[in-house]
């Protein structure tokens, strides 16, 4: 491999570390809640093939997921104002859940499995109900946020 060649991988491989970092250092909501998309599918298709690893796997990494941005729980909690307390509830139920779904899975328990799942369901979907395009349109206003 001639040295021209060389510097040019070089280059390209210390680019793909730099986007590989960028995306690491700046999660934000949207990107974590579209990580917990791909997780509810793992869960969804663990329970209907009888994967209970794929289950577990699923629900403990939505028990891990990311902590949303400083700035961005700022710029929500300035919105929702004295309702904050009742967004965290939302975020702390679907995390017990998610924690006892693992649970479930590890041991086996499918029927516990599938009624928390069922349960943290309903969690996401009333958070979204109350309150997604409230703060998404609070975070994506220019120049905050994203
Ligand atoms: C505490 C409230 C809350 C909970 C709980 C919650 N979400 Fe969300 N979710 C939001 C908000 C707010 C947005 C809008 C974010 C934005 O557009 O910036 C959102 C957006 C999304 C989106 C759309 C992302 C996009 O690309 O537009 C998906 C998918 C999603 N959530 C999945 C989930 C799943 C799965 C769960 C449960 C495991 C969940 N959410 C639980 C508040 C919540």
């Amino acid at each position: 491999m001639n040295s021209k060649r060389y510097s040019f991988y070089a280059v390209i491989a210390i680019l793909s570390a730099l986007s590989v970092m960028a995306t690491a250092a700046e999660p934000n909501l949207k990107g974590i809640m579209q990580g917990l998309r791909d997780d509810v599918v793992a869960i969804t298709d663990g329970l209907l093939i009888d994967d209970l690893k794929s289950v577990a796997d699923g629900a403990t990494r939505i028990a891990n997921h990311e902590r949303i941005p400083a700035e961005q729980v700022q710029l929500v909690a300035t919105e929702l104002g004295s309702e904050m307390a009742t967004f965290k509830q939302f975020d702390v139920s679907v995390h017990n859940l998610s924690l006892s779904i693992a649970a479930a899975a590890e041991k086996g328990d499918r029927d516990r499995a599938i009624a928390d799942y069922q349960s943290m369901m309903s969690g996401c979907l009333a958070c979204h109900a109350a309150y997604k395009e409230r703060v998404a349109a609070v975070l994506s206003e220019p120049g905050k946020g994203e």
